[in-house]
């Protein structure tokens, strides 16, 4: 996809399509009044008929209009006009005005939308979110279904009006917006697809050509002989189960400016999660083939992090296995050693994240980062506490936390601060080992992310669990690609300081 700006008189804009915003109350905007005078009051009089309503998100796309260079008008809903157009109205708007151009033949679309106020959105952030929200529209997920595909739309060029000064900006956001949605197509369809084709070798191999893409990446895969010389003994315990076998992925991208030390990302990647001896319940089980969804998250920022060859150190790794019930599998009360030598009572052998997190964690001290921040599907209690619109951040570094916070406000991907105190790891005492690996069902996603605590010492870290926010369950399943969004903010803001 091609993204472009245009700062001349829009009437004149040769084009297949151009979208300008409508009130509900039948107001033009100001885009929408050029283009009205231009054919003689033609938009006008037709809304006068009543078949628009100007509804947030409704289009209604009009042809032939004599007197404009385009040879279709998309008028684009902006509801109420009582108050100024908030980020997400706007955003509402660009996702209408794409989702209606797919559905036709054209193969350019200019948008001439009202923008929010500067200070709400930043001229580069608002062409980072045209060519995210055009990515993420326009995304379709890998299907196995038999029946004859649609034709595929024929978008391949969407132009923004823009004054001449902002042009410069918004083109560097196209950039990074294209760099993410590339990262966060690649996330999508790893955590779309099944359990049974998305395996560890499969991230691994994924990983692999990563690499051959992108100069600035190196990639190493470890197997099960190189897990066990690591001594990783909680990942083992939760792979033992499993006739897949583990991989445990490093990736790092280097650039010769970046003298800091790494920022390391650790994402969760079992491929399939059925619980264990602790088995789950069959309804839902389906969707445990996304709790690879932080360690996808983590290979689609690397992405990113390439395309846009961002001047940052920065390394991921991905621990992947599946969690299944067998006669090797560990059972309930087991206790295993992990990589950093603490033992861990295995009470709950569904609580397995945690396990494999742990030892990737102790495994990133290698590295001497400067952050590391995990990422995972970690528990159905940050689900119960933040519904599906926030993610979990907890953090040893209140400072780290509110970055990302902040990072996740000002791309919409948003994540809110949560307790870590000393409580919830004491919550996570064993009378048999040094700790246990549940503590019970009231604050899981505290004690969850308290147990990963005890091996994050002197290390600055945070952790994102993404339970929530990384996919839709029902009519709409499948991964929404967040917290990719937050993530790239938050590397950016790295990158400019
Ligand atoms: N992968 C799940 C967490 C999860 C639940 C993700 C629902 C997405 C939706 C994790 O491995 C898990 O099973 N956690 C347990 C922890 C419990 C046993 C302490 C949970 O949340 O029930
Ligand atoms: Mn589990
Ligand atoms: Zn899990």
């Amino acid at each position: 996809m091609q993204f472009e700006t245009w700062t001349k008189n829009l009437a004149d804009l040769s084009t297949d399509c151009v979208a300008v915003g409508v009130h509900e109350d039948g107001e033009l905007s100001a885009e929408a009044r050029v283009l009205d005078q231009r054919t003689g009051q033609k938009i006008s009089r037709l809304l006068k008929r009543g078949d628009f309503a100007g509804k947030a998100g409704e289009t209604w796309l009009l042809a032939d209009l004599e007197g404009i260079g385009a040879e279709r008008v998309l008028l684009v809903g902006l509801g109420n006009k009582s108050t100024d157009l908030t980020r997400k109205s706007w955003r509402a708007a660009v996702r209408a005005a794409i989702n209606a151009a797919a559905r036709t033949r054209c193969s350019a679309l200019a948008l001439a939308l009202p923008r929010p106020a500067a200070k709400l959105l930043t001229d580069e952030r608002l062409g980072r979110a045209v060519a995210e929200v055009t990515g993420h529209a326009l995304y379709r997920t890998n299907d196995l279904k038999s029946a004859k595909k649609a034709r595929p739309h024929a978008l391949t060029r969407v132009v923004v009006a823009a004054p001449a000064k902002a042009a410069q900006a918004i083109q560097k956001g196209f950039t990074q917006g294209s760099a993410l949605s590339a990262g966060a197509t690649l996330m999508r369809n790893l955590a779309n697809l099944p359990g049974n084709v998305c395996t560890p070798s499969y991230l691994g191999k994924t990983a692999e050509d990563l690499a051959k893409s992108y100069k600035s990446l190196r990639v190493k895969v470890l197997g099960l002989p190189e897990i066990k010389k690591e001594k990783m003994g909680c990942f083992l315990a939760v792979t033992q189960g499993s006739e897949e076998p583990p991989r445990f992925l490093v990736i790092e991208h280097k650039h010769p400016k970046a003298k800091n030390a790494p920022v390391v990302l650790v994402g969760k990647g079992i491929t399939f999660d059925t619980g264990g001896i602790s088995l789950k319940d069959p309804p839902t089980m389906d969707e445990m083939k996304f709790d690879m969804s932080g360690a996808a998250c983590v290979l689609g920022t690397m992405k990113t992090v390439a395309e846009l060859n961002l001047p940052l150190n920065v390394v991921a790794l991905v621990a992947a296995c599946e969690n299944m019930p067998d006669g090797r599998a560990i059972k309930p009360g087991d206790i295993v050693t992990s990589a950093a030598g603490l033992t861990v009572e295995i009470l709950n052998t569904d609580a397995e994240g945690r396990l494999v997190l742990c030892d990737a964690l102790t495994y990133a001290r290698r590295f001497k980062p400067d952050v590391v921040i995990d990422m995972a599907t970690l528990t159905g209690a940050i689900v119960v506490a933040l519904g599906v619109h926030h993610t979990g951040v907890f953090a040893n570094d209140d400072a780290l936390a509110r970055e990302l916070v902040d990072s996740g406000l000002s791309v919409d991907d948003r994540a809110w601060h949560m307790p870590l105190t000393e409580e919830y790891g004491e919550q996570l005492k064993s009378n048999f080992a040094d700790m246990a690996n549940v503590a019970g069902r009231d604050g899981g996603s505290c004690t969850a992310a308290a147990f990963l605590a005890k091996f994050t010492g002197g290390l600055t870290w945070a952790h994102l669990d993404i339970a929530g926010t990384t996919y839709q369950g029902g009519a709409g399943k499948g991964s929404t690609g967040r917290p990719s969004a937050l993530l790239l903010e938050y590397l950016l803001r790295r990158a400019a300081r």
